[in-house]
Formats: structure tokens, sequence, C-alpha cells
């Protein structure tokens, strides 16, 4: 690794083999232009909880109407994802829409929750056991974007229905999109399913509050990024010296989550230094708003088949079941 510091960094600040991947990652992406850091790095146990709280805000319409369709419309999906299906769920997070599907599901053959913040996977997977004392739920804690080994549950699942809801999908830049979708009908396999949620193209404001939320939980979410690396990597970033910024990007049709550095300054991070310029930014989320054209268009070139669509009235959220074609 090539140092940029003459001093030499105290042995006590040096990362643990465990967090050497991410310590490389972050250092990566923090000499990098423009400044960018993995949005999966958001979700730490507080990360987690923080979102869960976003998700509450009134300005945050994506859960409540995500959460509306498919309460509205889990029959139809039920029927689409037929008898027997695995049900794998990338990102699970706290698995609260998933209840939805599984009131709608009786006869699933396993309940897969995949989530990277690993206490926060088994505290919901936990719940949703007790919940369904009969469905077999079989946690996988792990990255989801690094590939999942499916469990082999009880019950031979008759298909692999990949249920990706929350707009995931869209902090993923158009390639990573696709490579992503690829992945995952690798993973379901012939004959299986996506159930995906995407957030859709609206006026400008009322995307931009939905992600500057005026109790600023978003903000703290962003700037608990910050937190973490001071936490895990022996980073001494300035929490006041940053501050979080959500733009509309209509070029590229999505939502940019930055940190801007409201100063010039140098951050370091065990002994690497890093420095920031007076309003320079740092990319810590892209949130892609689709159409129902550019889902099924992303879908195709990932090997998917659009089938399905469901919208709600407003038609700000849409969740669509495609199949392995
Ligand atoms: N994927 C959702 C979205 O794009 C959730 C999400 C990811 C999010 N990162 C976020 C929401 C940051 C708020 C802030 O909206």
């Amino acid at each position: 690794m090539r140092r940029h510091d003459p001093r030499p960094a105290p042995p006590a600040s040096r990362p643990d083999a465990a967090d050497w991947l991410l310590f490389e990652d972050v250092l990566a992406g923090l000499r990098s232009t423009p400044k960018r850091l993995s949005p999966a790095y958001l979700y730490d146990r507080r990360g987690s909880q923080l979102f869960d709280a976003i998700c509450e805000q009134p300005e945050y319409y994506l859960t409540r109407t995500e959460t509306a369709i498919l309460a509205r419309h889990a029959p139809e999906m039920a029927a689409c994802i037929g008898e027997r299906a695995l049900l794998l769920e990338p990102g699970s997070g706290s698995s609260r829409k998933t209840r939805l599907l599984l009131d709608a599901l009786p006869d699933l053959a396993a309940y897969v929750p995949v989530d990277i913040s690993r206490s926060h996977l088994l505290e919901a997977a936990r719940a949703v056991q007790a919940a369904y004392p009969r469905l077999e739920v079989l946690p996988v804690c792990a990255d989801f974007t690094q590939g999942i080994m499916l469990p082999s549950p009880r019950r031979r699942p008759f298909r692999v229905v990949v249920f990706f809801p929350g707009s995931t999908l869209g902090n993923f830049d158009a390639p990573e999109a696709v490579r992503l979708l690829e992945r995952m009908r690798r993973t379901a396999g012939a004959g299986g399913g996506l159930l995906v949620g995407v957030d859709l193209v609206k006026d400008p404001a009322i995307l931009e509050q939905a992600y500057n939320d005026a109790a600023g939980v978003t903000a703290a979410f962003n700037m608990n990024l910050l937190a973490r690396l001071n936490r895990e990597l022996a980073a001494d970033f300035a929490l006041g010296c940053f501050r979080h910024e959500a733009v509309w990007v209509p070029s590229e049709s999505r939502i940019e989550m930055h940190l801007v550095s409201v100063c010039a300054q140098a951050v370091h991070i065990a002994g690497e230094r890093v420095e920031f310029a007076l309003g320079e930014r740092l990319v810590t989320e892209h949130c892609h708003k689709y159409t129902g054209q550019s889902i099924a268009t992303q879908g195709r070139a990932a090997g998917w088949a659009a089938l399905r669509s469901w919208t709600d009235p407003r038609g700000y959220f849409s969740v669509h079941y495609l199949e392995t074609v």
C-alpha cells in the first residue's frame, strides 16, 4: 500500500484483519475523483436503525407507498409466485414489508432474508419466525452484491423468487444494477422469479424533500457513515465539518446523496491522509428513479422478462414481477 503521510501510524490505529477489506475499499473510494463510498457501508447497526426511522418520516413516501401497493395486491403477487417457492430477500433489513407477502403465501418452502447488518438481520429473522411458526426461516448474513449461497430448506422448493423491494435496485448505477440483476437471475435459476419495487420519476420537489426530511433523520443517516469510519477504522472525521446534501440530477434520473466538506481539511484513516477542498463532495448514495419502461429494459438486459406491474393511485412507486427468459 502506498503511504502519503510521512508520519508512521501508531500501531493501535491499524485496522484488524477483519476490517482490512473495509479499510482498503474506503481508502480507494476516498482517493478516487469524485470521492465515493459504497452505500453498503451506511448500514451498520446504527445506520440500519436510522434507516428504519427514515421510513417513518412524512416526506419519505417510498416505504408507505410500496407498503400500500403490497397490501392491496399481495394476492395477485402470490399468484405469480406460485406454490412452494423459496423467497429470497436481499437487503431484508427489518423484513416489515415482507410480512404482507408472507400472509399471502402460506405454502412457502422457505424465507431467506439476507442482510449485511448481522444483529439487525437476526433480530428481524427471529421476529418473523415467531410470527410465522410453520415457516422455515433461514437468515444469511452477507453483502448481497457479493453473491448469495442459497441454504437448503427441508422441503424442496418448486422455484426461487427474489423479493427486492425498497427501490434498493436504484442505489446501483445502471451497469452495476444490470450485473446485480444477472446475478439474481443465476441465483434464482431456470423458472425463477423477481418481485422488485422501484421508485418512479416525479416532481423534483417531492423527490428532494423525501431525502431532506425536516427532522434531519436522513442527514443523521448520512453522517453516521463518518462516525462509523471514526469508530471502526480509527479515522478522525470532524462531523461538524461536513453537511448532508441530497439533490435531484435530471440528466441521470437520480437523487444523489453527498457529504459536503464545509472547509478545506485533511482527514486521517488509520494513518493515511486524505484531503478535502472547501465544498468538495463525498458521494455516499445514488437513488435512481425509474419509469415502467426503464425497469423492463434493465430487466431484459439481465435476462428477465417483465410480466406484470402494480402501482399506487398517484403513480409514485411501482412493483414489478419478472421471470427468467
Ligand atoms: N433505496 C431507498 C431509496 O433509494 C432507500 C435508501 C437507500 C435511502 N439509501 C438511502 C433512503 C438514503 C434515504 C436515504 O430511497
